[in-house]
């Protein structure tokens, strides 16, 4: 009998571990301006405003949102609601060949920060 109360108990204990793990909140909405920018400005400016090799090599210029979403000469590096589809997430999060990773020279990010940027993207890589 005893082993059908520990039983009993210990399913109900699984149970709870199950539902805690499972109700963690969603992430809050992330904000160009207070999240992603201040990365950018620290990590990337350096060489992706006017003049930076970066931008020399590859058209790619972070000054507004604008230019940052329109990417490249080649085309855009974003696509809202998909980081992982997004050439400038495979960067970051060194999912490329090692000498292309960004930011050349530092690599990598923060953990957090290739998250926070992983998760804007996700969300819509709005203009908030
Ligand atoms: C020390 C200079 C330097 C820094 C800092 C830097 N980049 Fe770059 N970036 C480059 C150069 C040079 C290129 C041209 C392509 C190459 O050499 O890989 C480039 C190209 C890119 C491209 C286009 C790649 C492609 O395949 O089209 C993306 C996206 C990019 N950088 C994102 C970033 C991000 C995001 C940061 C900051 C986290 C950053 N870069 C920081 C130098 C830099």
């Amino acid at each position: 009998m005893w082993f059908l109360k520990a039983s009993i108990a210990i399913f109900f204990v699984l149970v709870m571990v199950m539902t805690v793990g499972c109700s963690s909140e969603p992430e809050p909405e992330l904000s160009y301006e207070a999240h992603i920018k201040p990365i950018l400005k620290k990590h990337c400016y350096e060489c992706h405003l006017v003049g930076g090799k970066g931008y020399e090599a590859s058209g790619f210029l972070m000054d507004s949102y604008d230019n940052f979403m329109k990417g490249t000469k080649f085309g855009e590096v974003i696509i809202p609601g998909s980081a992982i589809t997004s050439t400038l997430y495979l960067l970051v999060a060194g999912k490329t060949d090692l000498s292309i990773r960004m930011p050349h020279g530092q690599f990598p990010l923060p953990e957090r920060q290739v998250e926070m940027i992983k998760t804007w993207i996700d969300q819509g890589a709005k203009n908030n």
